[in-house]
């Protein structure tokens, strides 16, 4: 507890000042803080699932042994998230059976949302008229609107929107994704700090919208980001991403391919900073706007992240990429080579095990 304890601490310290100064750059905390604690393992991150475990996978995506309904209007299963979520009996879909499929029909459904078990999907009708909503800052645990914990591995969700509500001033997360393997299409994710915490595992984010200012994508994740537009509504000193690979082993990092960067306020907002020393993040592809501010990326606070971070850029275009005033240690024309690794989600997230 006392990690986490000091975890809350050093992250409220980041919040924002609505006015002025520099407060949120001042790192100090961080890495005496310690790190988040995870339930459960995050081994996934590291291991390649054998050839008969991917076959399974896959067929997880295509059947499922059992479809429950959701409905506000009472002609569902259930009329809460959660309750559907509770019934299904904990790891009975992993294997060949197939896994749940759990269909939320039109509705803003006020409900704090935990996975902790495997094989979930959550299918909304449209991301605009399917909505779980909550209004919660970081101060417990499960404080996130949906918790995708580690003990819910191959969860999929579709056509979604999860929003915190809270807004600025404390760490407000839609979205906590700590399983492996956890894939979201046509999802929205509405905040305003910490929109985001892809903390653990595989993850791969389609045609999603993701909306937030500070530091609103953050985590030690591997995830994979294809067609998303991010949209930043910080009017000082955002950030998009504060990746957290804490060590050169880990595998992790956020690539960004073919996505679109948008924002309220013109040169406010930095494409990432380093929430630990070896974050890893690439844009790659992707249609900048005049919101990113020119310079790129920061230190955050700590001069010698420059020699372990990897911030880069590949091909990507709009006025927000000019790279002549970005910092000196980013990586602004990435090789072909050296971005391979991160354009598929068959190479940054071993896709072809898991995703359809
Ligand atoms: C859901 O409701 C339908 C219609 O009442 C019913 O046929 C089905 O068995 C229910 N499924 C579950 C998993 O409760
Ligand atoms: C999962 O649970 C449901 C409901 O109890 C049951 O109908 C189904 O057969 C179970 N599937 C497996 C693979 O155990
Ligand atoms: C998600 O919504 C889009 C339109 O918004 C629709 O074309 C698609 O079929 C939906 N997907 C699912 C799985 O319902
Ligand atoms: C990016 O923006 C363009 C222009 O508005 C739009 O046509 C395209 O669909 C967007 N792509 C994504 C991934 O948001
Ligand atoms: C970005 O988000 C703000 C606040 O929700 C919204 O007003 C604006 O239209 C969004 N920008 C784009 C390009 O979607
Ligand atoms: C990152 O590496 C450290 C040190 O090897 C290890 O303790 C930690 O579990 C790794 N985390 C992830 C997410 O791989
Ligand atoms: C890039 O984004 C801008 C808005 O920031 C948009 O006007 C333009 O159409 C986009 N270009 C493409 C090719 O998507």
């Amino acid at each position: 507890m006392a990690s986490r304890t000091a975890l809350i601490t050093s992250v409220l310290l980041l919040v924002v000042p609505s006015s002025s100064s520099y407060v949120k750059f001042d790192l100090h905390g961080i890495y005496t803080g310690g790190r988040l604690t995870h339930q459960g393992t995050a081994a996934g991150v590291e291991r390649t699932p054998s050839t008969t475990e991917a076959a399974v996978r896959s067929r997880i995506r295509l059947q499922a042994a059992l479809t429950i309904t959701v409905d506000q209007s009472g002609k569902g299963n259930y009329t809460k998230i959660q309750d559907a979520i509770n019934a299904v009996p904990k790891n009975n879909n992993s294997g060949s059976a197939g896994g749940v499929l759990i269909k939320i029909m039109p509705g803003t459904y006020s409900e704090k949302v935990i996975v902790d078990k495997t094989g979930i999907s959550l299918i909304g009708t449209s991301a605009s008229s399917t909505i779980v909503t909550w209004s919660g800052r970081w101060t417990s645990e499960d404080s996130a609107t949906i918790h995708v914990r580690c003990t819910g591995s191959d969860f999929v969700a579709r056509n979604i929107t999860f929003q915190n509500t809270y807004g600025p001033g404390a760490q407000a997360i839609a979205a906590r994704v700590s399983g492996d393997k956890a894939a979201f299409y046509g999802c929205r994710f509405v905040s305003f700090q910490d929109t985001i915490l892809d903390e653990t595992g595989r993850h791969y984010y389609s045609n999603c919208y993701v909306e937030g200012a500070t530091d609103f994508m953050f985590g030690n994740g591997k995830a994979f980001f294809e067609k998303c537009h991010l949209n930043s509504t910080s009017t000082n000193g955002g950030a998009f991403t504060a990746h957290g690979r804490e060590a050169e082993a880990n595998k992790t990092g956020f690539s960004f391919v073919d996505c679109n960067l948008t924002g309220i306020r013109v040169g406010k907002s930095i494409l990432g900073r380093p929430w630990f020393p070896y974050a890893r993040v690439v844009f790659a592809r992707c249609n900048m706007s005049n919101a990113v501010d020119p310079v790129g990326w920061n230190n955050w606070g700590h001069p010698e992240n420059e020699r372990t971070a990897f911030f880069g850029q590949f091909q990507c275009y709009g006025e927000g990429s000019r790279t002549d005033a970005r910092v000196s240690w980013s990586h602004n024309h990435m090789s072909p080579a050296e971005a391979k690794p991160f354009l598929t989600k068959e190479d940054w997230v071993d896709g072809k095990e898991w995703i359809n």
